[in-house]
């Protein structure tokens, strides 16, 4: 196994799926039991680095960590000497001295992990760096998708909305392609950008709906916008949001997914995101489970 996780290229595809059964394993030991611990990672340190603001991977990753018995320590760049102006070089230093077995980085610059790993010993894995990758989400992408559908090879997978500021989008073309689907981004012009190889683009969302077989919904990003990339949140729903009347040209056995928060209203309507065909949830549980296996599998548990 690899020792650390920055981005989905690190992954070929024999451990690509060696991560999605490990997951698939843990969830079923762990999934009905009462006691959700395992003693796997006992005596190991997981440090949560989190330098940008986050609820479904945050608590995720330090679910994953109690629940292989690691311990556990959650550090966000709010209320630590980050403020007082601590570079990202001291604050690993001080994580390397506690004796961090595996750092999970979130940092709103491209490229953080890459760095990081140079300065630690234990594993870093990519929690979502800037616009970059986020590669733990692809794999609870993809392990929602392979649960749901059965396979990965073959499928049909449109990933529409704002492409040009989505580490999921990124991270999800290049396991995709890993694992053999077959990935369509769909969004306006201004919000794709030119630089992914392995995709086909389209600007046309009801052309590509009826031959897919996932479509996944990814959030506007506000807050990584500087200019106006579309003439209004109206005009966007109209022409790349998912609504009811748009979910209905899907395919009988497609299925629906958003890696949240959700700007409910803007790329999904509430009757798509509550829909049985919806996905979101499933895939917040999934996430404790694909966590469970990287962390596992990278710190080489027993
Ligand atoms: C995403 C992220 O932070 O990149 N969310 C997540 O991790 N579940 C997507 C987003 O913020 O839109």
């Amino acid at each position: 196994m690899i020792k650390h996780l920055r981005d989905a290229g690190d992954l070929d595809a024999g451990n690509a799926t060696l991560i999605l059964d490990t997951a698939r394993e843990l969830a079923r030991l762990t999934g009905g039991r009462e006691v959700k611990k395992l003693p796997t990672l006992r005596g190991r340190t997981v440090v949560n680095l989190f330098y940008e603001d986050s609820t479904r991977t945050r608590i995720s990753f330090e679910a994953a960590a109690k629940r292989l018995s690691a311990d556990v320590i959650n550090f966000s760049a709010k209320g630590s000497s980050v403020s007082k102006g601590e570079s990202l070089k001291d604050t690993a230093l001080t994580l390397q001295a506690m004796g961090a077995d595996a750092v999970v980085i979130r940092h709103g610059a491209s490229g953080a992990p890459h760095r990081l790993a140079n300065w630690v010993d234990g594993s870093v894995v990519n929690a979502g760096d800037g616009t970059h990758e986020h590669p733990t989400q692809a794999l609870l992408d993809a392990f929602t998708m392979r649960e749901r559908l059965g396979r990965l090879a073959g499928l049909n997978v449109t990933i529409v909305g704002d492409v040009l500021h989505s580490r999921v989008a990124r991270s999800n073309v290049v396991l995709l392609a890993t694992l053999g689907a077959k990935v369509t981004l769909v969004g306006p012009p201004t919000l794709i950008p030119v630089d992914i190889a392995s995709a086909e683009v389209s600007y046309d969302l009801d052309a590509v709906l009826p031959t897919s077989d996932v479509v996944m919904m990814l959030r506007v990003q506000h807050e990584r916008m500087n200019a106006s990339y579309f003439p209004s949140a109206r005009e966007y729903s109209r022409r790349y949001g998912m609504d009811g009347a748009r979910m209905a040209r899907l395919p009988e056995h497609a299925i629906v997914m958003h890696p949240g928060p959700m700007n409910r209203g803007m790329e999904i309507s509430p009757e798509v995101a509550d829909s049985p065909r919806s996905t979101i949830v499933e895939q917040v549980a999934n996430g404790v489970s694909v966590r469970m296996a990287v962390l596992y599998l990278l710190l080489g548990g027993k």
